[in-house]
């Protein structure tokens, strides 16, 4: 559905305007350079996700966001239709690479969707600390409104879990901010949008490799078998030398929008 609308960033007072896939087709590769330049390169080699990228970004290029300042992409956001069960309480461990698969399944196999999924929200550097994360998560509830859809689910990363590996994130989830809202910004953003916190995905990425590419990853060395803390990993990684296998499986937290359609 055409969604070149004029909107205006109200709190950061930047008027940008959404375009999607389908209506700027031209954006693809600077829109995916976007989304890819915020994570570790590690993050970038999940096999389920590698393996429906495609598919995704050609079946649901109506539902790939580029929120433009002028003709800069200001933030990108990358969702998925799927259809899910009303009861939360089911969405699965297995958080992102579940959906992935599942969006792509539901859609060859003709079933209706009732839920938009969120996969990311990057806001481009130049445009950080404007708002532009909340702006960009009330564009995925507006859009779920537009499809009437019921509900956006997302596995959320939480984007300050990076700095405090050792805790577990059923800790870190509660952790408070002076004014009694969640310390993780993300998680502060979804709550004052009115997202519901629902569950700990633990196996929402599972993202194996060799020794040598967790090396080449990374840049660090893992001179002996053990848990490692790498940057930007939410939990540590796993190596062990013998099987010459290096592991790291992301937690994420589901959190439920309840959109009015
Ligand atoms: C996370 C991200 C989307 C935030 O976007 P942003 O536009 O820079 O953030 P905003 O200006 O909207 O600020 C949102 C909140 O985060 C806080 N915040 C922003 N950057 C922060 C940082 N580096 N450290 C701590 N808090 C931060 C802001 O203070 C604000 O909280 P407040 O309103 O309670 O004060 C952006 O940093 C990003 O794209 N990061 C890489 C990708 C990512 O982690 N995406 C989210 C998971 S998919």
């Amino acid at each position: 559905m055409p969604s070149e609308t004029p909107h205006v960033a109200s709190s950061a007072l930047t008027p940008y305007h959404v375009a999607t896939l389908s209506e700027r087709p031209d954006l693809l590769n600077l829109h995916q350079e976007t989304g890819g330049s915020a994570w570790p390169e590690f993050m970038l080699h999940d096999p389920v996700a590698v393996a429906n990228w495609g598919k995704m970004m050609s079946y649901f290029a109506g539902d790939q966001l580029s929120l433009l300042v002028g003709d800069k992409i200001a933030a990108v956001v990358n969702m998925v239709p799927l259809k899910v069960d009303a009861d939360f309480g089911k969405l699965p461990d297995t958080g992102v690479d579940w959906g992935v698969e599942k969006s792509v399944s539901d859609h060859e196999a003709g079933i209706r969707p009732n839920a938009l999924m969120g996969l990311q929200v990057v806001v481009a550097k130049e445009f950080r600390g404007k708002k532009f994360s909340g702006i960009a998560t009330r564009e995925v509830i507006a859009h779920a409104r537009r499809h009437k859809l019921e509900f956006v689910v997302l596995p959320v990363r939480p984007n300050e879990k990076h700095l405090y590996p050792l805790i577990p994130m059923a800790d870190y989830i509660h952790w408070k901010n002076p004014e009694g809202l969640p310390f993780d910004s993300w998680l502060r953003v979804h709550k004052r949008l009115g997202g519901d916190m629902i569950s700990i995905c633990h196996k929402s990425m599972i993202i194996p490799g060799t020794v040598g590419e967790w090396g080449d990853w990374t840049g660090q060395s893992f001179p002996g078998s053990g848990r490692y803390i790498v940057p930007f990993a939410l939990n540590p990684i796993d190596i062990d030398l013998e099987r010459d296998r290096g592991l790291y499986v992301e937690p994420n937290v589901w959190v439920v929008h309840h959109v009015a359609v």
